[in-house]
Formats: structure tokens, C-alpha cells, sequence
């Protein structure tokens, strides 16, 4: 139920827009870069080498943009991964902490956290349900170092299951703990999408000036700031599709007492015992696909002030016979990193992002990464419990692929950890900065559609003013190297997918 009367979240049918291809390497870029380039990694010069005669998808017109600040229409163009210039403006709108959690809508939560338990080796943290007085929807969190995903389903709404759980339902609201919790909305989110992501939320410092910055800079309101009762407030702004970016603050300040951990609300479960741990830390990054890229990417840049952290073309990521163009923004300290992604057109195959978007009907969240201190030790993991109902990974590269790595990586990885990278199924990258281990898993639901990324970078530390010593943002990169790689994997399972399919025959 909503506490305030606001247009309902967008969940229009989805109308495809027409097939854009692909980006040309060579567009108009919206701002002069002013900083040293990134150089290309060894991955990439590897990739090049070993596909010399691979295909280009088609290039293609420019695309059009409205500028954020000026309002005015301008030329969007990506220059791809090697022309690409990093600057930070340090432009933020507001303060923005840190990733706060991910939010799944699902139709029924129980099963679906205990499955992402299970997978991931995250416990349930805290509980909001009918057990704790919620008689509108049923939410889980599970946690993971640093790491928080939020499962959600709706409860009944009809008159009769409310009296079960209200003394007097004519007279009281029922409320939900997340305030901006729609059941029907909700439902309808589960039939268009299936299992999805609603809610990407950040830590800001104050959850109601970041709504009121946001949409005064553009951004299309979802739930205006709403106080709890314990001491946050929670708001939400359309990010792409029917995903909101929503801000959450502490009232006082993350170190005033509270008698809560997660949100008001939700009641801490106790810990499992012996602990469920495979490893993963926190949340690295969080992928959008959409149609097009270049207003979605502008919307997002003009109301956060987020900039532009890395890009790749479909030129640099292409395979002979799909591709897609990214841009990853990143906030001041470039520890929040949402890629876009966009499907390029005119190649053999589908783009595996046109794929997401018929299925997902409409632009939604593809990927979630999931950084762990040590990746080999939580694949080891997560592939033991994987037969029993935890996650599945993307077929390996072929072989050819880790013979190439002793040449790649053999300065930061011993030879005992690439052989046990070909064991699991690791892909490894690296850029001008540090290293990157990477593997992806197959879609974690019915539909291909979202998956997630299992990662660790290596390098790249740094310390803050008071000595505390952390590791940079984006470090080792986003596997640029490995996308054609990972793109050969996904056509082979899509092709052994097509391959079982069994066509009725049309006679009468
Ligand atoms: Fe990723």
C-alpha cells in the first residue's frame, strides 16, 4: 500500500523501438576528455591476435541525446574502448555512500531467498512478514559482508486474509515495512518480467534531498521520502523499465542507535549454525539493458551527476555474430558502478540484449557482480552446491583460452591458480591498472534473462587521507577482453537451447 498518492511506477507494455545498429567506433562524444587515456589491455591485444578476421557488426548513424545540462538536443557518440578518455568531475548531485541493497520481486519470497541462500552462501539477516507483523508483503534479506539482497513477494490483499491477521481490519491500515510496496504493482511486475530486480538502492546521506535533487534535475519520482517510524527515510526514482533507484539515509547518521540492523521494520534472524559463508563481500556492479542507450545514460548522468567511467563498443566486444554497446557510470569515489548496455543490430545472431529484452518486455536489470576476496575459494563453493539446487555457470572458453593465459597473467597468477582457473571455469582479464577474475552464471531464473557475475579484482590499492587503504573502483576493468569469449559461450548454449526445441508440426 502506498503512503502517498503518486502515479503509479511505469509498467506499460513494452513496444519494441526500432532495430538501431551498431555504434560506428568513430561518434561524436558529448564532452571533451581532458585526462590520460586508458590503454588497452593485454587481453585485448591477445583477442585481436587470435581473431584477426573476425566480423565488424554494421556501423550506423548517430544517435540523438538530449544534454542534461543545457536541455538542449545534442549528438551522443561512444569512441569506444581505446579512445576512450577517463576523467572524474567528481560532479555527484548529492552524497551517495555506497551501494545499500538490491531488491528481487518475486512471487513468492521464501523459496526464492532460500534458493539465493543456498547458491550464494549468504544467511538470512532479517525478516519482515507475517511473523513480525507485516500483513502486506514478505521480504527476506540476506547478507554477505557488505553484500544485501532483499527478497520481496506479496501477501493476500482480500478482506478475508486480512482479517486473519488485523484485529480489526475495517479500522487499521495494514503497512507494509517497505513503504513504497504496491501488491498489485508487484504482481504485475512478476507477470511481465518474471524474476527481476526492482530496486537498486544507495546509501545517501539524505535519502529525502537526493529525491528532491534528483527530480529536480530530471529524474521521474516513483515514492516521494518517507520517514519510518525507527529512524530512515526510504524514496525511489524511475532508473530504466520498471527499475527505481532507491535512496535510503539513516536519520542521525549511520552511528546512531537503533534498534534495528537492515530497516525499520524487519526483525534480525539469528545466524545460522555452522555459518553459511562462501566468501562474497559486496556488490561491485549493477547492469541495465535497454533499448537504447544514449537517453537512458543521459536521464541517469543528469539527475545523479554520475560520470562516465568506462565504455566499449560493439567493435570491442562484438563477436562475429552478436554484440552490444556499454557505458559504465560511476559516482564520485567509483565504488557505485551502473553499467547500460544496448543490443547492436545487423550482425548474424540476435544481440544477446535484444534476447534479454524480449524476454525480460522491456529494459530491465541483466546483471548483478558479486566481488569475493578470493574467487577460487567461493567457486569451489558455489559449484559443489551448484547439482543441488545453487546456481549454474556459463560453459567454460575452450581450451585455447587458458593456454593463452600463461601468457596473459602468469606475473600476478601462480600456475597452481590458473590451472584451477581452467578447473572453474575462470575467465581473467586485466587492464593498464590491475586484474580482474571473472565467471558468469547461467540465468538464475525461468527466463534468460538476469544472471550474475561472480568476481575479485586484484590491485589497484590505494590509501585515504586517515591511512585506511582501499582498492579503486573498476579495478582490472570489466572482462572487455573476455566478452567476445563469454559471447562464444552464450551463442553455444543459445544454439544447444534452439537445437532441443521441438517444433509442432502446423498440419490440421
Ligand atoms: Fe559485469
Amino acid at each position: 500500500m502506498l503512503l502517498h498518492p503518486l502515479p503509479a511506477p511505469h509498467l506499460a507494455p513494452f513496444h519494441p523501438p526500432p532495430r538501431r545498429p551498431a555504434f560506428p567506433l568513430a561518434r561524436l562524444r558529448l564532452r571533451l576528455r581532458l585526462a590520460r587515456p586508458l590503454q588497452p589491455s593485454v587481453s585485448m591485444a591477445v583477442a585481436e591476435e587470435a581473431e584477426p578476421h573476425q566480423a565488424k557488426p554494421h556501423p550506423q548513424p548517430r544517435s540523438r541525446s538530449t544534454n542534461g545540462d543545457t536541455g538542449k538536443e545534442s549528438e551522443f557518440r561512444l569512441v569506444g574502448y581505446s579512445k576512450f578518455v577517463r576523467t572524474n568531475p567528481r560532479g555527484d548531485r548529492f552524497p551517495v555512500k555506497g551501494f545499500h541493497h538490491v531488491e528481487f520481486w518475486c512471487a513468492d519470497a521464501t523459496n526464492t531467498s532460500r534458493r539465493f541462500s543456498f547458491g550464494l552462501g549468504m544467511p538470512l539477516a532479517s525478516r519482515s512478514d507475517l511473523s513480525t507483523g507485516n500483513p502486506v508483503h514478505a521480504s527476506y534479506l540476506l547478507q554477505s559482508g557488505d553484500l544485501r539482497f532483499l527478497f520481496t513477494a506479496p501477501y493476500s490483499s482480500s478482506p478475508a486474509a486480512l482479517a486473519t491477521v488485523l484485529p480489526d481490519p475495517e479500522g487499521l491500515v495494514a503497512t507494509p515495512a517497505i513503504p513504497s510496496f504496491d501488491a498489485a504493482v508487484c504482481r504485475r511486475f512478476s507477470n511481465v518480467h518474471g524474476l527481476g530486480v526492482r530496486a537498486v538502492a544507495l546509501l545517501v546521506e539524505d535519502a529525502a534531498s537526493a529525491f528532491h535533487i534528483s527530480v529536480a534535475n530530471g529524474a521521474r519520482p516513483a515514492f516521494p521520502p518517507a520517514v519510518l517510524s525507527g529512524g530512515a527515510i526510504l524514496s525511489e526514482v524511475e532508473l530504466y523499465g520498471d527499475v527505481v533507484l532507491r535512496y535510503v539515509s539513516v536519520v542521525g547518521g549511520e552511528g546512531a542507535p537503533r534498534p534495528w540492523s537492515f530497516l525499520p521494520g524487519f526483525e534480525d534472524a539469528e545466524s545460522p549454525s555452522p555459518p553459511l559463508d562462501y566468501g562474497i563481500r559486496r556488490l561491485d556492479h549493477a547492469v541495465g539493458n535497454v533499448p537504447e542507450l544514449a537517453p537512458v545514460l543521459e536521464y541517469i548522468r543528469r539527475f545523479t551527476g554520475f560520470h562516465e567511467f568506462a565504455e566499449f563498443t560493439a567493435e570491442d566486444v562484438g563477436t562475429a555474430e552478436s554484440g552490444l554497446n556499454s557505458v559504465v557510470l560511476a559516482n564520485n569515489d567509483e565504488r557505485v558502478l551502473i553499467p547500460l548496455n544496448e543490443p547492436v543490430h545487423g550482425t548474424k545472431r540476435r544481440s544477446q540484449i535484444q534476447t534479454y529484452l524480449d524476454h525480460n518486455e522491456g529494459p530491465g536489470l541483466q546483471h548483478l557482480a558479486l566481488a569475493s576476496g578470493d574467487v577460487l575459494a567461493t567457486l569451489r563453493r558455489m559449484r559443489a552446491v551448484g547439482p543441488w539446487g545453487g546456481f549454474e555457470f556459463m560453459p567454460p572458453p575452450p581450451p585455447t583460452y587458458y593456454r593463452n593465459l600463461r601468457r596473459r597473467a602468469a606475473d600476478v597468477l601462480t600456475e597452481a591458480q590458473m590451472e584451477e582457473c581452467e578447473k572453474l571455469g575462470v575467465l581473467v582479464d586485466r587492464d593498464d591498472q590491475g586484474v580482474l577474475l571473472q565467471i558468469f552464471t547461467k540465468p538464475v531464473g525461468d527466463r534468460p534473462t538476469i544472471f550474475l557475475e561472480i568476481i575479485q579484482r586484484i590491485g589497484c590499492m590505494v590509501k585515504e587521507e586517515g591511512g585506511r587503504e582501499y582498492q579503486k573502483g573498476g579495478c582490472g576493468g570489466f572482462g572487455k577482453g573476455n566478452f567476445s569469449e563469454l559471447f562464444k559461450s552464450i551463442e553455444e548454449y543459445e544454439k544447444s537451447l534452439e537445437a532441443k526445441q521441438i517444433l509442432t508440426p502446423s498440419t490440421a
